[in-house]
């Protein structure tokens, strides 16, 4: 598998988005769901690229039909992570793409176009960002900065994670929104972070942000204790080893 080859491929769809201006929208299922015509073009781009390069890879993309994950070698990509945030100019959204053999996480990439930024991780092989190394922060919980998602697009998971923001504050420094899953991932795995969480999560959101949080050596799973399902809808906690159990038991 050639990484920097995967890496340039990234690095140019970025600046389709990076360049891209008043995208269409299109509603999806569900409450403030969208999808833009930047997302299907970085995604096309994407599959067509990476095919050339492992013509054998199969993939699990956001924005197109999908069979089961089985044991193949897979792309698991969001084209645009952070949709809203990318409608609204902010600048704050990234390329997931993860890479899966037999259901495990084997590299990882996840691309802020903005800033340039390339987190990088392959299993066994620690977590980077634009070449270099990367770490988890050792901070307890009462000193953490806490990423949170708010499941948006469902009413019941908007409503529950309102609350626990509020259980959170009490116990954490302070909590953080920033609209794109994978890169609360990175700030966990880069020590921006202590620890991230939300209720429901789809692979393309946390299949790259996975590898590079346990490979900067933190700790992910859902938020029952239980381990990740590569492949599948899941809640996801990220932490530091410090905070780990401890943002475990405020479920
Ligand atoms: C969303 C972002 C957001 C998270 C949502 C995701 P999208 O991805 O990661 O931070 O709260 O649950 O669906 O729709 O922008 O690709
Ligand atoms: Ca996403
Ligand atoms: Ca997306």
């Amino acid at each position: 598998m050639n990484s920097m080859a995967i890496e340039a491929v990234i690095r140019e769809a970025g600046e389709i988005i990076a360049c891209a201006k008043h995208p269409k929208v299109f509603e999806k299922e569900g409450h403030a769901n969208f999808v833009t015509q930047t997302d299907q073009d970085v995604q096309d781009f994407l599959i067509h690229e990476l095919s050339l390069l492992m013509p054998e890879a199969k993939f699990l993309a956001e924005e197109k039909e999908n069979a089961v994950l089985d044991d193949s070698l897979t792309f698991i990509i969001d084209p645009i992570d952070g949709t809203t945030n990318f409608m609204h100019a902010r600048e704050c959204s990234a390329i997931s793409v993860g890479i899966v053999e037999k259901r495990e996480p084997v590299m990882a990439f996840v691309y802020q176009p903005w800033r340039k930024d390339l987190y990088f991780a392959q299993k066994g092989e620690g977590a980077f960002l634009n070449g270099q190394p990367i770490h988890v922060s050792p901070l307890p919980l009462s000193q953490a900065v806490v990423n949170v998602g708010t499941s948006p697009y469902r009413e019941e998971l908007r409503k529950r994670s309102m609350s626990l923001c509020g259980l959170f504050l009490e116990h954490a420094a302070d909590i953080r929104r920033c609209g794109s899953a994978a890169l609360d991932l990175c700030d966990v795995a880069c020590g921006k972070a202590e620890v991230f969480w939300e209720l429901e999560l789809s692979p393309w959101d946390y299949a790259a942000g996975a590898l590079l949080v346990t490979e900067a050596g933190g700790r992910i799973g859902n938020c029952e204790g239980g381990p990740l399902q590569q492949g599948g809808k899941s809640s996801v906690l990220a932490a530091n080893s410090e905070c780990f159990e401890q943002a475990l038991a405020l479920f």
